[in-house]
């Protein structure tokens, strides 16, 4: 080994992690990523003299002392006013206009997703990161360079050959809504404090003194401007920082557009950007609007702590107060008794909310929880609104009693061992769990009867049509096609979609039959294990945990299944109304369809015919569409490609060239 294959392999790790964490387009799997990382350490324990400041094994340093280090900022980290409507937004470029003896329509907007998070400063010299800042309050900050390093998505160095003497990187350091929950619940389960929101989380993570910690919260940076900058180039617009921001490595912001300022435009992007709030990985509580051209930003400049050039139109608060009116229990699928707070309707994130989740009773009793108090209550995104906290106790508080009987079917309700769950034991005579198990089984993960709703589905069980779940398979015309809104046509497209679904496959059907811990991954690894359901049904637990991932709850509940004769009659039920699949399908969709679920575009010029690509594609499982959209997975973008590539740049869809695509698919033949 000598010290230029030592930097190439540097070189070969940081492109590696480029692809991954900036472009979401990994080029290798990640044992081989794993494999080369581990050759690097070794090769830097025998040559320490070799070490390069850029090398990923950098990121994770030694525990910082307590006192962060004080920065100051030379060019100070401005904060933005915000607007809470269209007309206040509409105001606030009219008077800059007016300021610039410029037509409101004239001024180019940028618009960009407010990221909520922390504004962070990365100081680069030479083309290598100094350090990292926190904005402080804007003119001095506290060196965070040991947390930020963590961040994968953070160039350690500049992709640029002759970097500038200096460049400050300013933008969002946050945490994905799935890092968050993960996060959350291994909390809960470790009996520790649980985040408040994903802000929260990743402002206490930078602020961590252990790297080791940040590294495992998985924050991520984007950026949203530059400050201090030694170089000559002549930027004429934000948009044009934007790009070059991304040339040299950094992520970009998802779903920006540019406009000229008008009502209209302004009311469009924004009611654009509310659609698009809740598919975005990480939470926004915002808009930021900008002019583009620097000329008349400088022009406007600042006022306070603010620019004249830039607002942020906020969303609604995600956070009220209101008053916890009574707890109801609901009965779900596996007979588990979920407390619902009913509370005084409330007005947060732009919807009324009158019921939240409470999880459990050790959730109850951590929040010290008693009907009559006032909350606090948060909505994030799309997720079921929460109760986080008691803010004042009611005076006539009465404390929140698991009922002893099942509210529906009066069956006794029992505690399940060392777990905060109590079950009603009524299994298939409650009615509440059979709807729940009926949604269940026609749920898109399971036998995916799309059309079979769960609101329909509750109108049934009401009415008695639907009694089990074998009874879906009995359904006829009328059952459905007198009923409120449904008519003939409907009816008739529910029966074809009940039918479709009796073709299926072994995993599928297995998963929707809901055996408690059994989910979409178990019920696969049961089903390539035993391949049919008479070796499954006679298996013993001893047998059973011997399937991968498959512990001792998981194979006493499979076994508790089909020794109970009623769960057996209804598996029965189902394969005589027909419901088959082919036993060899297993290993087959396992090994050819990869790209199940997917949707892909084509666009630009490509090598190989389009024909071929696209039935490469399909082979795999993917869909090929001729247009982008929020729902396209990945966009194969060969050369000169026009409006296509550009619409999935903007609503941040994963992008990759021909050579990317054959390394992807070159050993699915
Ligand atoms: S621009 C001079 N753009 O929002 C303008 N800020 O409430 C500086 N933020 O301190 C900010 N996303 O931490 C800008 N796309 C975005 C942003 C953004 C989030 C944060 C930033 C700022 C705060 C102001």
């Amino acid at each position: 080994m000598s010290v230029i294959e030592y930097q190439n392999l540097v070189s070969q790790l940081n492109l590696w992690n480029h692809a991954y964490h900036v472009l979401d387009a990994p080029l290798v799997s990640d044992a081989e990523y794993d494999a080369a990382f581990r050759k690097l350490q070794t090769i830097e324990l025998e040559h320490p003299d070799w070490l390069m400041p850029d090398s990923p094994t950098q990121r994770v340093g030694a525990i910082a002392s307590s006192a962060f280090q004080k920065i100051m900022h030379n060019i100070k980290m401005l904060s933005l006013a915000n607007a809470f409507s269209l007309e206040e937004t509409v105001d606030f470029f009219s008077k800059a206009a007016r300021e610039l003896a410029l037509p409101l329509e004239t001024l180019s907007v940028y618009s960009e997703p407010k990221l909520d998070g922390l504004a962070i400063s990365l100081r680069y010299e030479k083309g290598f990161l100094a350090y990292a800042a926190t904005r402080g309050d804007g003119q001095i900050g506290e060196n965070v360079t040991h947390t930020i390093k963590t961040i994968q998505s953070i160039p350690l160095k500049l992709n640029i050959d002759a970097p500038p003497e200096i460049l400050e990187v300013r933008g969002e350091v946050f945490m994905s809504k799935a890092v968050f929950e993960q996060i959350n619940q291994l909390a809960q389960t470790q009996n520790s404090r649980s985040f408040v929101n994903p802000r929260n989380a990743a402002a206490g993570t930078v602020r961590q003194l252990n790297p080791k910690i940040a590294a495992e919260r998985a924050l991520q940076f984007i950026p949203y401007g530059i400050g201090e900058y030694s170089d000559e180039r002549g930027f004429s617009r934000h948009s044009e920082i934007m790009a070059y921001l991304t040339e040299l490595g950094f992520k970009s912001n998802t779903s920006c557009e540019s406009f000229f300022a008008s009502e209209t435009a302004f009311e469009q992007d924004y009611q654009r950007m509310e659609t698009l709030r809740d598919t975005l990985p990480m939470e926004i509580d915002g808009i930021v609007y900008k002019i583009d051209d620097l000329v008349l930003q400088q022009k406007l400049g600042f006022i306070a702590r603010s620019p004249k050039w830039a607002i942020a139109r906020k969303f609604p608060a995600q956070v009220m107060t209101t008053t916890l009116l009574d707890v109801d229990f609901q009965v779900g699928r596996t007979g588990v008794l979920t407390p619902v707070a009913r509370l005084e309707p409330v007005f947060v994130g732009g919807v009324t909310v009158s019921n939240a989740t409470l999880h459990n009773m050790d959730e109850i009793e951590r929040l010290g929880l008693y009907i009559g108090d006032r909350v606090e209550i948060h909505r994030a995104g799309d997720v079921i609104p929460k109760v986080v906290k008691v803010v004042t106790q009611g005076q006539l508080r009465q404390p929140i009693i698991m009922p002893t009987h099942c509210p529906v079917c009066e069956s006794s309700v029992k505690s399940a061992n060392n777990q905060a769950a109590y079950r009603c034991t009524g299994g298939l005579a409650c009615a509440a769990q059979t709807a729940e198990r009926i949604k269940y089984y026609a749920s898109r993960n399971c036998m995916n009867i799309r059309q079979l709703g769960a609101k329909l589905i509750e109108i049934l069980c009401e009415q008695g049509v639907l009694t089990n779940v074998a009874d879906i398979y009995r359904l006829q015309i009328d059952d459905i096609a007198n009923l409120d809104g449904q008519g003939e046509k409907n009816a008739t497209k529910i029966l074809a979609a009940i039918e479709a679904s009796k073709h299926t496959q072994f995993s599928t059907f297995l998963a929707a039959l809901g055996i408690p811990e059994v989910g979409e991954e178990g019920a696969k690894n049961l089903a390539r294990y035993f391949k049919t359901l008479e070796k499954l049904r006679a298996a013993d637990v001893e047998t059973l945990v011997q399937v991968p991932d498959v512990g001792m709850v998981t194979a006493n509940n499979v076994r508790t299944f089909f020794d109970d004769a009623a769960q057996n009659e209804l598996v029965g039920n189902l394969l005589a109304a027909g419901v088959h699949w082919d036993e060899s399908a297993e290993e087959l969709s396992k090994n050819l369809k990869p790209f199940a679920g997917q949707t892909w575009v084509l666009t630009g010029s490509l090598s190989l015919p389009r024909n071929e690509i696209k039935a490469k594609l399909e082979q795999l499982g993917a869909k090929v569409s001729g247009s982008v959209s929020a729902k396209t997975t990945c966009v194969l973008a060969g050369e000169a490609a026009g409006s296509k590539l550009a619409q999935a740049q903007t609503l941040g869809i994963k992008i990759i060239d021909e050579a990317q695509f054959l390394e992807l698919t070159h050993d699915t033949n």
